[in-house]
């Protein structure tokens, strides 16, 4: 099993840079299948759900090239083929390939998708609107099959505005015949960056951004092309660090619209930094001040920071209430902050953090990926060594973090102790 060991306790300076986006690097690989054509995807992240859709994409013949952060793939060769648990499982984007095959070939098969366990994560919206589209939907041995003769343009409603259903009814209505609306979408950037590749492969689609989707069906696409939009999750992780132990730290590769929620919240703690087009420069704030964090949809504070935010909170000079509103279990972090010395009450989805209290380094889980990035938080604040194991969790979403933290500074190891 991996471990990461940290040594921490120390400042940091000089410069990291962003990858791209793991959240939308994961629907534009499955998203390439709509066309027939080749599709470049630059600024992409190496990170393990990449390498997992790659793969799958060429369990289907797909022709895949990644190097220099490019990736081309050429689909000539596609044949519609069952997504297998062995790769769906892998990852909960997996369930792109549901939209992307039903959308191209009329018939999908696909087994349940993995991912993260940080709550029940149903896909029923996206099963209700495949079936609003007229699309057919037998599940059997943990797999989905879909059928439809034709897909027609729908108007579909969400009663949450969920990224993946919003994304996977996309990839669904792109080729369709006739115009599909959909109402409280997503406004994720993500969602946009997805539908600049689709449009640039000759696709109509309007509004991604917004709370109106609209998707005019075309017939075919062709090449396609896109950047993956820098990772404003691992970005805002690095801020926080930042805050806590940056010395002039620079992060490079930033687009400051994708992370105003973080940065008002972390300027309301009393969190100087400066902003130089695409990179900001943070340094640390001695008496950080207490501050309420409420998660919610873009452009509310993302969901996906709340468990690396809550550490800087442990160092805020007084009480801090943080509530998670999109995930019922994701507070599984908290015991092993408390375990490193941190005074954290949870109930439910809120914590009530009483700060601040210095940290020492101990022997920790990550629980999944962003409770492992609020442990890694927690190690470099720490005195002492700090031991993080079920590290694969952090891999998923955090590009050469080693060599990243390691650049500006940190004492910090990948071990794997199966050798
Ligand atoms: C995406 O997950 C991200 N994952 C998540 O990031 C992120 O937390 C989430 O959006 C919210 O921002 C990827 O992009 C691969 P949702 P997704 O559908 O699409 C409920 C990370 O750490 N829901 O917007 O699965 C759901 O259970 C990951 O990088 C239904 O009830 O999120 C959740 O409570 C973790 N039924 C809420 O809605 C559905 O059919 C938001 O889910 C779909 C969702």
């Amino acid at each position: 099993m991996k471990k990461l060991i940290i040594e921490g306790g120390n400042d940091i300076s000089g410069t990291i840079k962003i990858s791209g986006a793991k959240n939308s690097i994961v629907a534009l690989i499955p998203a390439s299948i709509l066309t027939n054509g080749k599709c470049v995807i630059t600024n992409a992240p190496d990170i393990s759900d990449v390498r997992i859709l790659l793969d799958t994409m060429r369990t289907l013949g797909s022709e895949i090239t990644f190097e220099n952060e490019t990736i081309t793939i050429d689909n000539r060769n596609v044949k519609n083929k069952k997504i297998s648990e062995e790769y769906a499982s892998k990852l909960r984007a997996s369930y792109y390939f549901m939209g992307s095959l039903i959308g191209k070939y009329h018939h999908a098969e696909i087994a349940y998708p993995g991912g993260c366990v940080i709550g029940s994560r149903p896909i029923d919206y996206h099963i209700n609107s495949f079936k609003k589209m007229g699309i057919n939907i037998v599940e059997n041995n943990a797999e989905y099959i879909m059928d439809v003769d034709k897909i027609n343009g729908s108007h579909i409603y969400f009663d949450f505005p969920s990224v993946g259903a919003t994304i996977n009814v996309i990839l669904a209505s792109t080729l369709a015949s006739g115009t599909t609306v959909i109402e409280n979408a997503a406004k994720e950037p993500e969602i946009t960056n997805i539908a600049s590749f689709l449009n640039s492969m000759g696709a109509h689609i309007y509004g991604a951004g917004t709370s109106t989707i609209t998707i005019e069906g075309v017939e075919t696409l062709g090449d396609g092309y896109v950047e993956t939009i820098p990772d404003r999750i691992e970005a805002g992780t690095y801020i926080i660090i930042g805050a806590l132990i940056g010395d002039n730290l620079k992060i490079d590769n930033i687009i400051e619209k994708h992370l105003e929620s973080v940065l008002y919240k972390l300027k309301e703690a009393g969190v100087k930094y400066k902003i130089d087009d695409q990179s900001i420069i943070i340094s640390k704030t001695n008496s950080l001040k207490p501050i309420n964090i409420k998660t919610a949809v873009y452009p509310g504070f993302p969901t996906d920071l709340g468990q690396p935010m809550s550490t800087l909170l442990t160092q805020c000079a007084g009480e801090s209430i943080f509530e998670e509103t999109i995930y019922e279990n994701r507070l599984r972090h908290i015991p092993h902050l408390n375990s490193m010395g941190a005074n954290i009450k949870a109930f439910e989805r809120t914590a009530i953090i009483n700060g601040p209290t210095p940290l020492r380094g101990r022997k920790v889980k990550a629980t999944d990926l962003r409770a492992g990035a609020s442990m890694l938080v927690a190690g470099l604040i720490a005195e002492g060594r700090t031991e993080i194991s079920n590290i694969e969790h952090l891999l998923r979403g955090y590009e050469r973090i080693v060599d990243k933290l390691s650049s500006v500074g940190v004492n910090i190891r990948l071990i794997d102790d199966e050798k």
